[in-house]
This record gives structure tokens, C-alpha cells and sequence, in this order.
């Protein structure tokens, strides 16, 4: 990558992608965010509206929204990819998902794509529970999911666009796969725990079965396709297919991934729990 290379940041103001701009602008590399709210923008529902995001840029990391299970998510992602590559676009750095047979297929389509690529495969992210939707139950004092015992190795999104940056600017992380996850396997409960106690407030964790979950979303007026998309995320990625730790970080970055206890402190310190 050349320093007036331009990066393409899909989903730049989400979790992950707000977090590799902070990092280019560090790093005085130019990037464009795409998203409804970029300039100009981009949306994954209106391919019409991709071309003008693709100009002049020679490398992209690609997030997808809402998630790469949803109907279509497959098909813009294989055209995306070609018109990138048509476009100029030499390397791809995509965000996925463990556990998830749609986030496979679309890796396939990333890596028959042309360009150069390197895959995160994430685990769920340590920032759901601070910048995503557990954040108002938790406020609320009481988070209920229809997930059980099953510990999951929460990842850290502050790694993850560590990993993304790295990718981006080093040719040596082409063609590799990273699968990134924390340090450790934590319940949901006890992540709910760690909360709890850095915040000193009281906030329980409930295991609900999925008839009651989809209840209280449709009495939240969540629209039907994200509560089938949650469900769906509950059912499969939460079964205890992906309960292992992977050395993804570490391989990518030789460093160790940061641990859930980290973010939590730094997060409550933030003060977006309340208390603290
Ligand atoms: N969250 C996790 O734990 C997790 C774990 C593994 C993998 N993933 C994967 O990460 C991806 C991102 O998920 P996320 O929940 O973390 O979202 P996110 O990246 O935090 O935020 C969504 C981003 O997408 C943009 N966006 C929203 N609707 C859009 C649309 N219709 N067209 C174009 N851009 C749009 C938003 O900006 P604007 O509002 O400006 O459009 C924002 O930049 C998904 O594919 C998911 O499968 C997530």
C-alpha cells in the first residue's frame, strides 16, 4: 500500500469500522466511509449507489450490514466484490462471522474474487454489550436471552481494526484466514457479572426460551425480519459450535488478545452503564 492509497471503509461507523478510521487518520492514511451516512453514500440495498464509493480506491474492508445470513446478503456481496476488483480494487479485507454456513460462503466469494484478501472471522464482540443492542437492557437492570451456559470467547472490536490495519497496510497478511476471538470463554451471565461489578449496580442475567425472546421483541416493535435474524443468531452461533478460544491475534499481531475485563473497565470507566 502506497501512503496516498485510499481505503474504502464499508460500514465505517460501526463498531468495528469507526474503530480502523480512528487508526488510518492516526496514521494519516486516506479512507472513505462507506455508509448511508458517508459522502457519498452507499447503500447495500441500492447497488447504483457503490460505483461512486469505489472510485479511486485501491483497497476496501468490507463489513456487511445487517448481517451475511440475511436474504441477498450473498449475491450484493458477489457482485460488490467483482465491481470492486473492476474498479481498481486490489486488496479486500472482510469481516465474518465463526460458526455461520452464509459467512463460509461468503468468504469462498471473497477469495475467488481477484483481488488479494485477508478474513476476520469474529467471534461475538466484547462492544454488543456497550454499543449494540444488550446496552438498553442492561440499563434497564436485566438482560434475558434465549442462550444458556455456553461460553462464548468474546473479541474485543479493538483488535479486531488492530488486525484490520495490519491487513490493510502489510502485505503479509494476504491470504490468510484469522479467526479472532478473546482470550477467554465467558457465559453470558458471567459477562453480565463483570458488569455488574465494575459498575457496583445490580443487574441480573435470565435464560428465556425463544418464544418468550421473540415476545418481548415484538412488544418492543422490533421489526420481524431482525427478530428472526436474532433467533436465528441465538440458535446457531450460540449452540456451543464455536466454544473455543483461537490463537487468531496473536498469529496476526503477536500480541495477546485483550481481555473482556479490560474492556469492561475501561468501558464502565466511560460511564455508559451508569454508576461506576
Ligand atoms: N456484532 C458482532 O458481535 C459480530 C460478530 C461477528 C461478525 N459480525 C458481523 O459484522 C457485521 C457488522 O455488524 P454490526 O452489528 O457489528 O454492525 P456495525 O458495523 O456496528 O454497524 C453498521 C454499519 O453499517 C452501516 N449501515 C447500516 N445500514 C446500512 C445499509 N443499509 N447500507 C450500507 N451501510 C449500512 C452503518 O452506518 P450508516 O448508519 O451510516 O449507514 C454502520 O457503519 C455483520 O456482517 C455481522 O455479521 C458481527
Amino acid at each position: 500500500m502506497k501512503r496516498n492509497d485510499v481505503t474504502l471503509l464499508v460500514g465505517g461507523n460501526g463498531k468495528t469500522g469507526r474503530r480502523v478510521a480512528e487508526r488510518l487518520q492516526q496514521r494519516g492514511l486516506p479512507f472513505r466511509i462507506g455508509s448511508r451516512s458517508g459522502e457519498p453514500s452507499f447503500y447495500w440495498e441500492d447497488r447504483e449507489t457503490w460505483l461512486p464509493c469505489l472510485k479511486g480506491i485501491t483497497q476496501a474492508y468490507v463489513t456487511y450490514y445487517p448481517d451475511v445470513c440475511v436474504p441477498g446478503a450473498l449475491d450484493n456481496l458477489q457482485s460488490f466484490f467483482g465491481r470492486a476488483v473492476n474498479a481498481g480494487v486490489r486488496k479486500l479485507v472482510f469481516l465474518s462471522g465463526r460458526g455461520e454456513a452464509e459467512a463460509e460462503q461468503a468468504e469462498e466469494l471473497l477469495k475467488s474474487s481477484g483481488a488479494d484478501w485477508t478474513i476476520l472471522r469474529c467471534s461475538f464482540f466484547s462492544q454488543n454489550f456497550s454499543e449494540n443492542f444488550f446496552l438498553d437492557p442492561i440499563l434497564a437492570g436485566e438482560l434475558a436471552l434465549p442462550v444458556g451456559p455456553v461460553g462464548e470467547p468474546f473479541v474485543d472490536a479493538d483488535d479486531i481494526a488492530d488486525v484490520a490495519v495490519a491487513a490493510l497496510t502489510d502485505d503479509r497478511h494476504s491470504g490468510q484466514l484469522y479467526e479472532l476471538t478473546g482470550p477467554r470463554l465467558l457465559s453470558f451471565a458471567e459477562a453480565i457479572e463483570e458488569i455488574g461489578l465494575a459498575t457496583g449496580r445490580n443487574i441480573r442475567y435470565l435464560t428465556i426460551a425463544p418464544e418468550a425472546y421473540r415476545n418481548e421483541l415484538i412488544e418492543a416493535h422490533v421489526p420481524d425480519d431482525v427478530i428472526e435474524l436474532l433467533l436465528h443468531l441465538f440458535r446457531t452461533v450460540l449452540d456451543g459450535r464455536n466454544e473455543m478460544t483461537t490463537d487468531g491475534v496473536q498469529r496476526a499481531l503477536g500480541v495477546r488478545p485483550r481481555a473482556f475485563e479490560d474492556y469492561v473497565q475501561r468501558t464502565a470507566a466511560g460511564g455508559v452503564w451508569g454508576r461506576g
